[in-house]
């Protein structure tokens, strides 16, 4: 699978790509990764990425047909444009899931006052990372490469441990403990020291579901009422 992310910023987001899970996969030949400067493909001799906007106000607007040109120099067969926008859709893990299906994903990131919103028109979808506004698309576009990589096959190394995880079930994880039994009163469950593996897993899905309940009841049918 193959990620190209379009930005003004390459050194915003070359790090995070080139390291940790996103790194070792690259390394695997699981996923790709590429970064595009935007300015390559600006106008004039000062490479304007950039104009003011029709009918006046403060702040400049991305040209579209700059960030069009980005666009068609990386897209191949198959491929999903994606703005980032704080107006999009807000990305879940369903989301994570289709997208990782998909043989190309362009993150097409925004800065400024954003785009021409003839963009609009020619991307695929626009997706927002939560009700808060970012001061451009880049760490949004790294967040949702993130989610998406992981579930690729293999990029995980342990399949379990992306089937298990909160959301894909539609309920919050479990908790999880380890080492010492006791940390300053504060001791490990009982019951994971059984040995009876029905009971935990009974005692795993209870806990998911109190958690559920009580953090995130939108997530339950009805919103848990
Ligand atoms: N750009 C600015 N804010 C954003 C957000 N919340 N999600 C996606 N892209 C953004």
């Amino acid at each position: 699978m193959r990620f190209d992310l379009l930005t003004l910023h390459p050194e915003l987001v070359r790090s995070p790509l080139e390291h940790s899970i996103l790194g070792r996969a690259q390394k695997a030949g699981l996923i790709q990764a590429q970064v595009h400067e935007i300015r390559a493909f600006g106008r004039g001799r000062y490479r304007q990425v950039d104009d003011s906007p029709y009918g006046g106000g403060a702040g400049m607007v991305m040209r579209v047909d700059v960030v069009h040109d980005a666009i068609k120099s990386v897209a191949a067969e198959g491929a999903r444009v994606i703005l980032m926008s704080p107006g999009g859709v807000r990305f879940t893990q369903a989301h994570a899931k289709r997208l990782s299906a998909l043989p190309q994903l362009i993150f097409v990131c925004g800065h400024y006052e954003g785009i021409d919103a003839r963009i609009e028109q020619l991307v695929d979808e626009e997706l927002s990372i939560g009700d808060y506004v970012l001061t451009g698309g880049e760490l949004a576009a790294l967040v949702i490469i993130e989610a998406v990589a992981r579930l690729v096959p293999g990029v995980l190394g342990n399949e379990a441990s992306s089937a298990d995880e909160s959301f894909s079930n539609g309920l919050i994880e479990y908790p999880h403990y380890t080492r010492p039994r006791d940390y300053e009163g504060m001791e490990v469950p009982e019951i994971l020291l059984s040995g009876h593996h029905a009971e935990i897993e009974r005692w795993r899905l209870a806990q998911s579901k109190a958690r559920t309940r009580a953090r995130r009841p939108d997530l339950l049918p009805e919103g848990g009422k």
